[in-house]
């Protein structure tokens, strides 16, 4: 049953990366990140629909990307994260009732990730995958250390999330018409009083921000390919 949509985001510029291409277009191990999440997100038995928010003046390029994979809709992103949700979600159909949001900076993450957030959505508003955080984590005021957190309530949130799509419209709606923006949808839903859950993240899925990250994640690419 191919009842959900997958919102993939794609329209960051990639800054930290320092590379002219923008970041969901760099390859990794010889195919674009935009290639790699969507091709998760649809190999997700669940999911019928991507679609895709592209930067300004590069939605074909998007599209050429995502053609193979299956169904797809490219829309053009907004100069932020939640912007470029905005964007996505109204091209969602109505009719969704379940709308996944997934960075395409996180290429690495599983379809069975995707259908474990789904899953874990029964009685949800929201699904976080989540990593146990293993460094001691300090609060900070300038260079003053003001205090040390207790690590057991903190983890290392990923995407893909999974959402109620009704849920998600009205978190976003009320953000914006507040003038708040998050890190994260989770964080939407979390402001505007939903019930958010996690479940366990993939400790490979991490977000390829920097040079360092991506020739790590080269290499791990390069060890799964030899096995
Ligand atoms: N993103 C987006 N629209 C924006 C900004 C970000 O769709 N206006 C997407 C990115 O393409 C990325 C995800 O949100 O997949 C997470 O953002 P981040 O890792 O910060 O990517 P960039 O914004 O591209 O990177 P940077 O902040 O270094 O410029
Ligand atoms: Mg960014």
């Amino acid at each position: 049953m191919r009842d959900a949509v997958a919102i993939v985001l794609a329209a960051g510029s990639g800054e930290r990366l320092g590379l002219e291409t923008p970041k969901a277009f760099v390859p990794i191990g010889g195919r674009p990140m935009l290639a790699r999440a969507v091709g998760s997100a649809l190999a997700c038995p669940r999911v019928g629909l991507v679609v895709v928010a592209a930067p300004a003046g590069a939605e074909d390029l998007a599209h050429a990307i995502v053609e193979p994979f299956g169904a797809h809709a490219v829309v053009t992103g907004g100069p932020t994260r939640h912007a470029s949700v905005r964007a996505a979600l109204a091209a969602v159909p109505d009719e969704t009732a379940s709308v996944l949001c997934h960075d395409a900076a996180r290429a690495l993450a599983t379809s069975d990730l995707f259908s474990a957030v789904l899953e874990a959505l029964a009685g949800w508003d929201g699904v976080v995958p989540a990593v146990p955080v293993s460094d001691t984590v300090k609060r900070v005021r300038g260079e003053m250390v003001v205090g040390t957190e207790s690590r057991e309530e903190l983890a290392l949130a990923q995407t893909p999330q999974a959402f109620s799509a009704s849920a998600l419209r009205d978190a976003h709606a009320r953000a914006m018409e507040a003038g708040l923006e998050f890190t994260d949808d989770a964080a939407a839903l979390e402001w505007a009083g939903y019930r958010v859950r996690t479940v366990p993240g993939e400790p490979a899925n991490f977000k390829i921000t920097t040079a360092e990250d991506l020739a790590r994640a080269e290499r791990s690419i390069e060890e799964a390919v030899r096995g």
